[in-house]
């Protein structure tokens, strides 16, 4: 089953059509989500070890990657002041520390879990299309905010008190969210996209790579592991 947000597509793109749409597509995304009430102690862990084999090694390189796609000093300004954010208050070890103390430290079968989904988010950031980069780093920062209760959730459950990985990203991604928005407006203003480019093909590559880390590795892939039916939340 195709999850990616299927929405209506931008006809004449402007920065407040991109944010309804992102919005949209973040909402979307939580109304599939299983109830955490509802997993198993494996279920939640795995959860938490698909999204730090995820997160940890790769949102610096998403985001270097949308300091280079774009063109205007205000957005460089913006996603250079989230890197440095990332980069100073080493996010990637308060991620493993998270991971630790719920016992969920991924392994090679998690990285292999969400390899396909993972993958095709890498090639789009390597193509370094500057506005459709920063749309899905918006979408993200959006998702990730409200992401955090329900993994903080799945760690409680785990017996975790870690919270500072938690914390921090149900806080200062309401910034980052609102800064990446205006990095969108900044950009479209000097380097508008071109018409045939899907400004939201990034939000669609990482709806589904979302949608892998929290249902478990494609039963094609894994045989009858995890992810058969869980129930949804409310
Ligand atoms: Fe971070």
């Amino acid at each position: 089953m195709t999850l990616a947000f299927c929405g209506p597509q931008i006809s004449t793109p402007n920065a407040s059509t991109i944010r309804k749409q992102v919005d949209s597509a973040v909402g979307a995304i939580f109304t599939t989500f299983p109830n955490p009430e509802y997993l198993s102690a494996d279920q939640r862990r795995s959860i938490i070890m698909r999204y730090t084999a995820v997160l940890e090694g790769n949102f610096i390189y998403w985001m270097t990657g949308s300091y280079l796609a774009v063109k205007s000093d205000a957005a460089r300004e913006i996603i250079l002041e989230n890197l440095h954010e990332e980069v100073r208050d080493c996010h990637p070890e308060m991620l493993r520390r998270f991971a630790i103390a719920a016992h969920a430290v991924p392994t090679d079968l998690d990285a292999m879990a969400v390899y396909k989904e993972l993958r095709k988010v890498r090639l789009f950031i390597g193509r370094l299309t500057g506005i459709p980069i920063v749309v899905m780093m918006a979408f993200f920062e959006e998702f990730i905010q409200r992401f955090m209760a329900f993994l903080a959730e799945l760690a409680a459950s785990e017996g975790s008190l870690e919270r500072e990985y938690t914390d921090v990203h149900g806080v200062c991604d309401l910034v980052h969210t609102e800064g990446l928005f205006r990095a969108i407006e900044a950009e479209m203003a000097i380097n508008p996209a071109r018409s045939s480019i899907n400004l939201l093909e990034g939000v669609d590559l990482l709806s589904e790579l979302i949608h892998r880390i929290v249902d478990g590795p494609a039963l094609a892939q894994f045989g009858s592991m995890q992810a058969a039916s869980l129930p949804l939340c409310d």
